[in-house]
């Protein structure tokens, strides 16, 4: 299957923009301030309009099934993102919409049927973002064991992906055994949208994870400490997957934003709302759960780190004016990232400023083109 050029993600924008986790109660800020993000239908609607008529390249929602406690519940309440997609597909009409798939929770031939009628539904704007699963009370809640060895969830995430290619390609029923599937006269129809791959990415951290983005995606989507490690992760992976798989690789990157008239403004909402208002109880949990155990790291390093993890879900922070955090982006870009998604405290609220001040600034810098003319 061929790739598909009229897709907003291969657009000719050097620098690409998405928008993160909007389908979650919070988005990526766990705190209590009253203004953080409503995950309702309506915002999310309103959103994507927004972030369409704004040139904004994609979509990206969080697969998550249940939330981080806390006071606000962090997450808690979610829309599911194939449904979320498919509804976000039929009221827009240019911009990407992405599907995050758990491959551990539905079955492939499920999900290739659903991944092909929303496509249809966006005439070729579904993207899809599968992720392997690491959250174990995730796991708990559907009675499944979370593999122990952490290869064996991107083996089946392999497996699962294989099938659905297989499913997508067939044009006579197939059966079909591996080490996890066994399926007999399989079908599916409609394929995905002029029989072309949706763009695919995979965000992984572990050598396995990335792997698999360099064999399967269009893009792997992980998260940068800092920019001279993001640099080296970049190079790394598009050259392991040239190397290895004969394959073009993008890497993107996830941030979350606060952006004023002035660099004190940021820096002191970045403070109310992270420090003075975090939901610190859902910040720690969310840690816990990721395996940033308090006596893992230096005391210092835990305060820190529970600041970006209120924040911002632990993300590369972007606080400053439009000047500093269109720098921050272009300086992301020259580390060889082909894009970056960005999450506000209120999507609503603070993406007019964004498109307004610091879309025009990355224009200027040859990072992009002006809406509607990439
Ligand atoms: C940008 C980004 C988006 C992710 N989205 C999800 C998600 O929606 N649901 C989920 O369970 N995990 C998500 N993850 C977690 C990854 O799928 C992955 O499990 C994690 O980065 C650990 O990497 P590893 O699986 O390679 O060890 C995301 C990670 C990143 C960096």
């Amino acid at each position: 299957m061929s790739h598909r050029p009229h897709s907003s993600m291969f657009n000719r924008n050097r620098f690409k923009l998405g928008l993160f986790s909007p389908n979650c109660s919070g988005g990526m800020a766990a705190t209590t301030v009253p203004e953080r993000w409503d995950a309702s239908w309506d915002n999310n609607l309103a959103l994507a309009r927004m972030a369409e008529a704004g040139g904004i390249e994609f979509l990206l929602p969080i697969a998550r099934w249940t939330g981080y406690g806390g006071e606000t519940d962090f997450q808690g309440q979610s829309l599911e993102t194939i449904t979320w997609c498919a509804g976000l597909l039929a009221a827009t009409t240019r911009i990407t919409v992405f599907a995050t798939a758990h491959t551990a929770f539905t079955h492939p031939l499920v999900a290739a049927k659903q991944f092909a009628t929303i496509d249809a539904i966006g005439g070729g704007r579904f993207g899809l973002n599968i992720v392997c699963g690491w959250n174990q009370p995730e796991y708990d809640m559907f009675g499944l064991d979370l593999p122990e060895e952490h290869d064996a969830r991107y083996r089946y995430g392999q497996c699962w992906w294989d099938l659905i290619r297989r499913a997508w390609d067939a044009d006579e029923p197939f059966d079909w055994q591996d080490e996890f599937f066994t399926v007999r006269h399989a079908v599916c129809s409609p394929k995905p949208y002029g029989r072309t791959l949706p763009p695919l990415m995979n965000a992984g951290s572990s050598e396995q994870g990335r792997d698999f983005a360099a064999r399967n995606c269009d893009a792997l989507f992980t998260v940068m400490v800092d920019l001279a490690s993001g640099a080296e992760t970049v190079r790394q992976w598009q050259a392991i997957a040239a190397e290895r798989y004969q394959r073009a690789l993008e890497v993107f990157t996830t941030t979350y934003v606060v952006c004023r008239p002035t660099r004190r403004e940021a820096e002191d909402y970045h403070h109310y709302y992270a420090v003075e208002r975090a939901d610190l109880a859902a910040a720690d949990r969310l840690m816990t759960l990721m395996g940033m155990h308090a006596h893992s790291f230096p005391r210092e390093q835990i305060e820190a780190l529970r600041t970006n993890f209120a924040a911002g879900h632990g993300v590369y922070p972007l606080v400053g004016d439009p000047d500093d955090v269109a720098a921050g982006l272009a300086a992301i870009a020259d580390a060889g990232f082909g894009g970056a998604t960005v999450a506000f405290v209120n999507y609503l609220d603070e993406l007019p400023y964004f498109l307004a001040e610091v879309v025009p600034r990355l224009e200027a810098r040859g990072l992009r083109l002006p809406a509607g003319a990439a």
